[in-house]
């Protein structure tokens, strides 16, 4: 089998680029004649980017697992459709076939229903990275509900905020998950969670660590006695929810230039249709190949590029529960080397880290099997490509870098592997139906080449943002009001001679640390709630292997405080328990003030020079309120 809409050549891509500008509703429409319908869709595009308002196959009515599962069982249900690779290396790794994926996904979905989950509901899944991730969040999308998957890097309140935002009144975890050297307790996080969420009716753990954990009577069960009870009903098949094209199929929290992380909405059909068209297209992925997206399900990526684009495609996934380090700078290519991966999909964060080893842990492993090589998630350095490109893909592996974001459900920049161009840290050229622009300050849209811009989206794609969960506003205010009739990014881009865009970060008060989104304004306001701290502001600042660190600047009442080193390990604490280790300052400095004009904003331009350590750049001084406070910073820089 090959895929009817696979783009062949470089001549294919133009010619269904343009005619996905051109004719966005056939172009789409045909894409979408070859999935598995319940009701064909009446309408194919409706949109405003005012309102905004973006509705795609309007009337059509399906179950996105019905096409990541069913009509895959007739002609492979006995290939692999997930491969799971667990963290410790001795362990046994696990295999699920279509059928077996099949069995497991309508087992659970029998076990969600007999807990009383319904269509619409909203259930949080807090797990670490085992196939019963990828279970649950499949059935959740049979039976309807609405999954909201959080990170297991992220804190119990940053839990409590999110269950509270989505009303999830459900909940599926584990007792803990391994990670590397670490054994995370992720239910006794998910019990200091559910203090501040009495609306909380149910708790399903599975066991992956069998630590000791509480389990509330009425509240809590476990995942393994619930499948027992649906043995012994004899229930087997699960027949799908019928749903909407625009009903919602989940929601992802992520992070914004304000401080509250606000829930991306993604509706089923679109987001199917695109992350399947990407998948096949970006990486030119072939049946029967093994695709090892390195991600978390916890981040879009894995949504999109472990279980939703690959199984829609027939595909084989390989998750990894591990770290790329752990146990030793070898496990990736160990990896790749057992299972015979063809797509290697990772963060450069990832490949910086793993460059800081050498070439040593890659020697005597066989990675003949690559066939292409991914990044996603921040911008890559010529140097980390060039040392992947060499090192991994032997030269003869074309490397897609992604670009996209979590709004965006899949891939919107990238080249296509071994079709279009390549070009060392650029996304290069825009997918079908993708129209960007890069636009000044005041909107005015800038043409030609040899240009950089704020990148702007000009019409939707299939699986463009729907809504922010419960409040429509922030959607439109976050994406779609700074720039008339546009979907805003917040990145910055440049345009080469040849038209290629090459993303040079954000451009707002949005961190990119290890590939993972952090708010300034989020970190502040953990920062803020630590007893002493007057006030604080939080910059970024170039990282070897995370991209981007985190510096803040910390009032502090009293000016120091008498034990430095002391007070920043609290604030760390204080960080890690408002949102997670992942948002931990990598610098803290004490100082007196901060450097704020007369009407009181703090002048964040002056401070990201001082951590860049360009501190001859920091520009005119004189509209400050306290010019002194600068230099005071600039001297206690650490
Ligand atoms: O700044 C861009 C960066 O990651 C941001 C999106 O983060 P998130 O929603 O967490 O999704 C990450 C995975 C898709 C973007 O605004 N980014 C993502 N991919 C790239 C990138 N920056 C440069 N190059 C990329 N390939």
């Amino acid at each position: 089998m090959s895929y009817p809409y696979q783009i062949k050549s470089f001549e294919e891509y133009q010619s269904a680029y343009a005619k996905s500008l051109a004719q966005p509703t056939e172009f789409w429409g045909e894409i979408a004649s070859y999935f598995t319908w319940r009701k064909h869709w009446e309408m194919t595009l409706d949109w405003n980017f005012v309102e905004p308002h973006v509705r795609w196959f309007m009337g059509g009515k399906l179950n996105i697992t019905e096409n990541c599962i069913d009509r895959h069982l007739k002609d492979r249900g006995n290939q692999p459709a997930l491969i799971w690779e667990p963290n410790d290396p001795d362990e046994a790794h696990r295999v699920l076939t279509y059928k077996q994926l099949y069995d497991k996904v309508c087992q659970f979905a029998h076990v969600l229903r007999n807990n009383g989950v319904k269509k619409g509901d909203r259930i949080c899944i807090y797990m670490g990275m085992t196939p019963e991730l990828a279970i649950a969040v499949l059935a959740c999308a049979r039976i309807g509900a609405i999954h909201s998957v959080i990170f297991g890097g992220f804190s119990a309140q940053s839990i409590a905020d999110r269950l509270q935002d989505a009303h999830a009144e459900f909940i599926i975890t584990s007792d803990g998950a391994y990670r590397g050297g670490k054994d995370i307790p992720l239910k006794s996080i998910i019990d200091d969670a559910l203090i501040a969420c009495p609306f909380v009716k149910r708790v399903i753990v599975s066991t992956r660590t069998r630590t000791p954990i509480s389990m509330i009577k009425g509240r809590d069960v476990w995942w393994e006695d619930e499948i027992k009870k649906i043995e012994t009903l004899g229930l087997h098949d699960f027949e799908p929810e019928i749903m909407d094209s625009e009903d919602p199929l989940f929601i992802l929290y992520t992070s914004g230039s304000t401080g509250k992380p606000k829930g991306v909405v993604h509706a089923c059909a679109g987001y199917m249709i695109y992350t399947n068209y990407t998948f096949i297209n970006v990486f030119q992925y072939q049946p029967g190949e093994i695709h090892f997206c390195t991600a978390d399900i916890g981040w879009i990526t894995g949504h999109s590029y472990i279980v939703y684009g690959p199984l829609s495609a027939g595909g084989t996934s390989l998750m990894f529960e591990g770290i790329p380090t752990w146990p030793d700078a070898s496990r990736f290519w160990d990896i790749v080397e057992k299972h015979k991966v063809n797509i290697l999909y990772t963060a450069p964060t990832a490949i910086r880290s793993l460059m800081s080893f050498g070439t040593a842990p890659l020697e005597g492993k066989n990675l003949d099997s690559l066939r292409v090589l991914g990044t996603v998630g921040e911008p890559i350095n010529e140097e980390a490509w060039h040392w992947y490109n060499t090192n991994v893909g032997k030269g003869k592996c074309p490397i897609v870098d992604t670009w996209w974001q979590t709004e965006t459900g899949g891939t919107l920049i990238s080249n296509l592997a071994g079709i279009t161009p390549a070009k060392a840290s650029y996304a290069t050229l825009p997918m079908p139906g993708v129209e960007p622009v890069l636009v000044d300050e005041k909107g005015e849209i800038i043409t030609g080449n040899n240009v950089s811009g704020n990148l702007c989206l000009r019409s939707p794609w299939p699986s463009i943002i729907r809504t922010t969960y419960g409040d429509h506003e922030r959607c439109r205010t976050n994406y779609f009001a700074t720039y008339h009739n546009m979907y805003f990014t917040g990145d910055g881009a440049y345009r080469d001679e040849n038209g290629f865009y090459r993303i040079t970060g954000r451009v707002d008060d949005v961190l990119n640390v290890s590939g993972h989104r952090i708010g300034t304004a989020e970190v502040e306001n953990a920062i803020n709630m630590h007893a002493g701290v007057i006030e604080s502001a939080v910059v970024g600042f170039p990282h070897d292997v995370k991209g981007q660190g985190i510096y803040a600047f910390v009032v502090y009442s009293g000016d120091t405080p008498a034990d430095a080193h002391l007070s920043r390990q609290d604030i760390l604490q204080t960080v890690t328990r408002v949102i997670g280790a992942i948002a931990k300052p990598d610098k803290i400095q004490f100082v007196s003030g901060l450097p704020k004009t007369r009407s009181g904003k703090i002048m964040r331009r002056i401070l990201r020079k001082i951590a860049e350590g360009e501190l001859e750049q920091i520009g005119d001084t004189t509209t400050l309120l306290d010019p002194g406070v600068v230099e005071e910073i600039k001297a206690g820089r650490v």
